[in-house]
């Protein structure tokens, strides 16, 4: 999505390193978040506060490759290691669909995936001693909407704050949770570079998120914090400007492509005003979260039409929903237009076909 402006402004981001440098493990820097280039770290924190996304101040950020690496160095760094039991890690439906996978792909003794965070009560636990972790996306991924921790605990929160940019959403308030992380895949559209960010309040859970990143990859790529630093350094509030009106055109495409017939249907959004913008702004999702109101299996009806989309059942609900990405390149979202178009106005043609049957 965000090619044309890069393609019209990809000077600024030129970055040379030369054979001879960034050959070492280490940042130049003596703290414990080692591998953390100084130069990436202060870029972070500027471009926060021309968004006012979120507060920096007195608060440690530590990079990782891509918000990925960086939400399992969390739930490293929050799981308890004395424990009886893992710690149930919960999340609202429809959640983010790589977390039940990330959680338990290794199968780890200290933390487990436990489902819909609005079904679980932390005092129902089978053991006294076990603890939780909740994972909110706010912006969701999938569903576009506003999330807030809705189990009643004092369990850590991992907030996932990759969309929460004014190109996806109205900025209303900086954020300023204990954890969160976001990614330059979701804010300038880099996801290549692998690049993401954890801005933690708490020492010690910064700490420990940093010691999963050595064991894990002894660092993060110095070449890339360097590119990303030099990507976030060229980023003026153009950008968010052409994102909010490229997601504002796909929006109002997908709308009209939807409102043919009754056969798919979208969430609704309200307006508000954004911080960043000073005006009040539509919130335009990543993410189509779109429903078949008449067919049951709705990933299965989409491909037929030829767009391949991503089931409700992966992010904990029901087949009749589908998640599509809004962030494509032009040329793959006009198909997907033309393709959903087609499908929804075939299915305005056999109510009608139906209907004249009936009358005959
Ligand atoms: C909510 C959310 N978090 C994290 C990620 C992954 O980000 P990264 O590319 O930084 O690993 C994605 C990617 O789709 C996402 O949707």
């Amino acid at each position: 999505m965000f090619e044309a402006y890069w393609r019209a402004n990809g000077d600024s981001c030129t970055t040379v390193i030369l054979g001879w440098e960034q050959m070492s493990y280490f940042a130049s820097r003596k703290h414990f978040l080692w591998f953390v280039e100084q130069e990436l770290e202060n870029e972070i924190r500027q471009l926060h506060s021309l968004v006012g996304n979120a507060v920096t101040d007195g608060r440690f950020i530590v990079v990782g490759t891509g918000s990925t690496q960086l939400f399992q160095a969390a739930l490293y760094a929050v799981s308890p290691r004395d424990g009886a039991q893992p710690a149930s890690v919960v999340s609202a439906v429809p959640y983010y669909s790589s977390y039940p996978v990330l959680t338990d792909y290794l199968k780890s003794g200290i933390h487990k995936w436990a489902g819909d965070a609005a079904n679980f009560h932390p005092a129902d636990s089978s053991s006294s001693s076990s603890s939780y972790i909740e994972l909110v996306t706010s912006p969701n991924n999938p569903d576009g909407s506003m999330k807030h921790a809705v189990v009643q605990g004092s369990g850590p929160v991992i907030y996932d704050l990759a969309y929460y940019w004014p190109h996806y959403t109205p900025i209303t308030a900086a954020a300023e949770h204990d954890m969160m992380l976001f990614t330059v895949s979701k804010c300038t559209g880099h996801a290549g570079s692998r690049i993401g960010w954890a801005i933690v309040k708490d020492a010690q859970v910064a700490q420990n998120m940093a010691k999963f990143i050595e064991l894990n990859t002894i660092g993060v790529s110095h070449d890339s914090q360097l590119r990303a630093a030099q990507i976030l350094k060229s980023i003026s509030g153009r950008l968010f400007h052409f994102g909010y009106s490229e997601m504002s055109r796909r929006w109002d495409l997908l709308q009209q492509a939807v409102k043919v017939s009754d056969r798919f249907s979208l969430p609704e959004f309200s307006p508000a005003f954004c911080a960043f913008f000073g005006q009040v702004t539509s919130p335009h999702p990543a993410f189509a979260w779109l429903q078949c109101n008449r067919d049951s299996d709705c990933k299965e009806v989409l491909k037929l039409g030829g767009v391949l989309s991503r089931s409700g059942v992966q992010f904990g609900v029901g087949p009749d929903y589908v998640r599509i990405s809004m962030l494509d390149r032009e040329g793959n979202f006009e198909t997907f237009i033309a393709r959903l178009s087609d499908m929804a106005a075939a299915s305005l043609a056999s109510t009608a076909a139906s209907y004249q049957e009936q009358m005959l």
